[in-house]
């Protein structure tokens, strides 16, 4: 009879519940469960109070490998020892794991006893106190760089000497777009394959190759990510006025929209999309084709569908969160019914 396999997943964003890693994980761990009877407890470590090794030592010191630190350690160690699959998930910070990923590793010492012994010729280790039952190790990272070559190689490194009997690395490096509802489109696609390597580990213990080949394709292609990156990442400049800095703000979104295109939604050559923020007095268009859509801010456009609603119909203009409220794809279909029918239409919010 099959029994419930008992999964222990260390979130270990700083971000925790909100994070890029965590939503990779959870299709990884969706696909997983999807697979084979799991039962998944997840640790978000910055939920909890985990300091840093002090290294006093004390654990080595004393017969129950007691911590000098009471924190939550105890209930992490609890669950680290006795579950059958880890799941480790986490952003890549300056080429490594974050700080609190790398406290909860440091925190694992008690597991050890401080005598050597040789392993494989002249490699040593500490001999264990406890030993870990699990054997499927499962690492699951995000960053922000479009590339994994130069970046996350000592990441790799760290999980494979911690586990030498393995690990399986899934690793996506346009992180920041998973949890942004902008590209929900691209980022499904990209996030059904982790479900699907999920599952084939789970079913089969590997990644078939065509998922791997497929986990390796980017979200968004390198031009596209950087414009995209930039555009959310400006900031206020000194000095400028409250009025300057929306009027940025808006433009970056508008243009981040712009960019989320996708030329299969339109049926005719071109299509005039036009919006009017009436409460922030900006106007903007986009020339929609089947080579992309070309950002504008013409005054008194021509439009097949001039879309009129106040800021909060499209965003937050949160700059550091913007977040779609309108769904794009729905009005690109509009605007392609208006200007095939040549009729153009006004739509007020
Ligand atoms: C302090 C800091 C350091 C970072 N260092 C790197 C890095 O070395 N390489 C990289 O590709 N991304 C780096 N990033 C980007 C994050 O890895 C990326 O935003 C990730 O998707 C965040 O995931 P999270 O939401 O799960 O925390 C860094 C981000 C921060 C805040």
């Amino acid at each position: 009879m099959e029994t419930t396999k008992k999964v222990f997943w260390v979130n270990g964003s700083p971000s925790g519940n909100a994070s890029n890693s965590r939503k990779l994980a959870s299709s990884f761990l969706e696909g997983y469960c999807e697979a084979c009877d799991a039962a998944v407890t997840e640790f978000v470590c910055a939920d909890h109070n985990i300091a840093p090794c002090t290294g006093c030592r004390f654990c080595w010191r004393n017969s129950e490998g007691r911590c000098a630190q009471e924190d939550d350690m105890d209930q992490f160690i609890a669950s680290y020892l006795s579950a059958d699959v880890l799941v480790w998930s986490f952003p890549v910070y300056m080429y490594s794991v974050p700080a609190i990923t790398k406290s909860v590793m440091e925190r694992l010492l008690p597991c050890l006893f401080a005598q050597l012994e040789v392993i494989d010729e002249q490699k040593t280790v500490h001999k264990k106190r406890w030993i870990r039952k699990a054997r499927e190790v499962y690492v699951l990272a995000t960053a922000g760089f479009f590339n994994t070559a130069s970046n996350i190689e000592s990441v790799e490194k760290l999980f494979s000497l911690l586990y030498p009997e393995g690990i399986t690395m899934i690793c996506c490096p346009e992180g920041d777009l998973l949890t942004n509802s902008f590209l929900r489109f691209y980022v499904e696609s990209y996030l059904s394959n982790v479900r699907s390597a999920g599952k084939e580990l789970a079913s089969q213990g590997s990644i078939i190759e065509a998922t791997g080949q497929r986990l390796l394709r980017p979200i968004l292609p390198l031009e596209k990510y950087l414009l995209f990156t930039n555009l959310q990442g400006i900031y206020r400049l000194k000095d400028e006025s409250n009025e300057a800095w929306e009027r940025r703000k808006l433009q970056s979104f508008m243009r981040c929209l712009s960019l989320t295109y996708r030329p299969e939604l339109l049926s005719v050559d071109r299509a005039v999309l036009a919006f009017d923020i009436t409460d922030k007095n900006y106007q903007c268009q986009l020339v929609l084709s089947k080579a992309g859509a070309e950002f504008l801010e013409d005054e008194n456009p021509q439009y097949d569908l001039l879309v009129r609603a106040p800021c909060s119909f499209f965003t937050s203009v949160r700059i550091k969160s913007i977040e779609q409220k309108a769904d794009l794809d729905w009005l690109i279909q509009m605007a392609n019914r208006c200007a095939f029918r040549k009729r153009p239409k006004q739509l007020n919010f």
